[in-house]
Formats: structure tokens, C-alpha cells, sequence
């Protein structure tokens, strides 16, 4: 299955790793990261073969109903980590250190990165995507901790760069460009360009060894990541430029919901199988 773990790595009865994922890039085999913050869910996509996972800082919107993703905290995220890892037996886990565990300080990512380090047994969390910049990934790369590097529009950084609409060409390509290299330079081992030109997403991804993830970054990165909601189709319209709708949930669970009332108010349910099923002896 392209973009899975069948056609790419060979990998069985292990979790993939960062170096797999470099492996990819060699041999010049795309494949798909997915968000998921829930353990069913994360059991499907494991199952069919997505192979890494993000449990991202977007949780803040989809998962918590904030209207940004800034709010959102590690203590937040390390629940739905938990459920993530375990639910999961092959998919490389990404652990999001959202806006607020780094503010650019090199010290506080270190610190919170404690915090999610001692809550890895449990976690089972493999790599950390964090804001901070190089400095940040620096100092985590350091400590022994993989991580995955975020350039673009960050949610995170989206006061600062002016709301979700594709950079500028010119002095902010080369910007990004930079931000790349630079984060590659303090021990990426995997880059997500979000929302950068396509153009730029091309020269970056032939730049870097390490592999590229875009998300609204055009079709010439290595890998390409989608919210899994966005994916389901549960999130509400309009959704980003870049998304693919692969099916209808928002309707389909409006659609279960509302027979379920209609069933309850029309005393349809319990149904009667389900009574005789319910009231028989064990
Ligand atoms: O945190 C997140 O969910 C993301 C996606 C947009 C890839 O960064």
C-alpha cells in the first residue's frame, strides 16, 4: 500500500523509527503522517498502515474547542499521547510541545521536555515536534530526544506572521529556506513545512537530507501530513485550500444522532431485539 508501512520499509513486529523514515527519503518512497488524539482512532490508522502519528498541538482546537491552538499545554497532550502509543504497535508517535512549553526558550523546552521525558514510559512516545526554533531543537536533540522541526505557518506562530495564508515569496522564502537548514543543522531528523509556497517546499526538500512533511507546502515534499479529522471529514467547512475531504463523518454521525433521537422520542429505542438480548440470563 503506497505511503503505508507495507511498500516502504519492510519493518514487522516494530515501532518505525526516524531513521526508516531517512531511509524513505534515500530511496525516494512518499508517505503519509496523520493527526490522532484518541485511541480507537489511532488504532485504525495503525492498522492500515499510516506510519508516523502526531499527536498535535491542533488537539487544542478539535479535541479542547479553543479558538487557537496557543492555549493548549503538554499536561493537556500527554493523556491523548498515552492513548495514542498505546493503542499503537508499528507507527512512529510524535509528541507535539505546543506554543506555550518553549516560547522560544531554549531552558523551558528543556524543562518541560523533562516532564514529557519522565512521562515516557508511559507515553511510549518516540519524538517531540516543537516550536523554539533551532535553539530549542538544539537543546532537545542534546538531551537524546528526536525531534521533528516545524517552519511555516506554525499555528503557533500565527499573530506573528499574519494568519493562515500561504508566506510571501522572495525575502520570506529564503527565510524559510534558512529556518530549515537551521533546524536540520541542530539535529532534525524530519521538517513539516506548512503552509509555505510551493516552490520553496520544492528547493528545501531537494536541500535537506532529512525528510520534508508538508501540509499546504505543494507535492514535491517527501511526506504529507493532514489533521485526521480534516481527513474524515468531521471538521466543519470551509476547511483550508489544501484539504482533501476522504469522506463525509460530520454528516454521517449527524446523521446517526438524529435517528437516535427520533428513535428514543418515538420509543424505537431500546429496540426490541436489543430488550430480549439485554434481559437474558448470562
Ligand atoms: O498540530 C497539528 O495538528 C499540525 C498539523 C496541522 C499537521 O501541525
Amino acid at each position: 500500500m503506497s505511503g503505508g508501512f507495507g511498500s516502504l520499509y519492510g519493518v514487522r513486529g516494530r515501532r518505525l523509527t526516524s531513521r526508516d523514515l531517512a531511509a524513505a527519503k534515500k530511496r525516494g518512497v512518499p508517505w503519509a503522517m496523520l493527526t490522532a488524539y484518541d485511541a480507537l482512532t489511532a488504532g485504525v490508522f495503525d492498522e492500515v498502515g499510516v506510519p508516523v502519528l502526531l499527536v498535535g498541538d491542533s488537539a487544542a482546537n478539535v479535541v479542547f474547542g479553543y479558538d487557537s491552538t496557543l492555549p493548549v499545554t503538554v499536561e493537556e497532550l500527554l493523556p491523548l499521547l498515552r492513548a495514542v502509543t498505546g493503542a499503537t504497535s508499528r507507527c512512529l508517535v510524535v509528541g507535539d510541545m505546543p506554543f506555550r512549553s518553549c516560547q522560544g526558550s531554549p531552558q523551558k523546552a528543556l524543562g518541560q521536555r523533562r516532564a514529557l521525558h519522565e512521562g515516557r514510559p508511559r507515553t511510549g512516545c518516540e519524538a517531540r515536534r516543537g516550536p523554539g526554533g533551532p535553539p530549542a531543537g538544539r537543546a532537545l536533540v542534546t538531551a537524546g530526544i528526536p525531534v521533528m522541526g516545524h517552519v511555516g505557518l506554525t499555528p503557533q506562530s500565527v499573530n506573528v506572521l499574519g494568519g493562515y495564508t500561504v508566506q510571501r515569496r522572495g525575502e520570506t522564502g529564503e527565510r524559510l529556506i534558512q529556518d530549515a537548514r537551521d533546524l536540520e543543522a541542530a539535529g532534525a531528523f524530519a521538517v513539516v513545512l506548512e503552509v509555505v509556497p510551493a516552490e520553496s517546499a520544492k528547493r528545501i526538500t531537494a536541500e535537506l537530507a532529512s525528510p520534508t512533511i508538508g501540509i499546504g507546502a505543494g507535492p514535491d515534499c517527501d511526506a504529507q501530513v493532514m489533521v485526521g479529522q480534516d481527513l474524515a471529514g468531521l471538521t466543519p467547512d470551509p476547511a483550508p485550500k489544501f484539504v482533501k475531504r476522504y469522506s463525509n463523518m460530520r454528516q454521517v454521525l449527524s446523521g446517526a444522532a438524529r435517528q437516535f433521537i427520533a428513535d428514543v422520542s418515538s420509543r424505537n429505542y431500546p429496540w426490541r431485539g436489543s430488550c430480549i438480548l439485554l434481559s437474558m440470563p448470562s
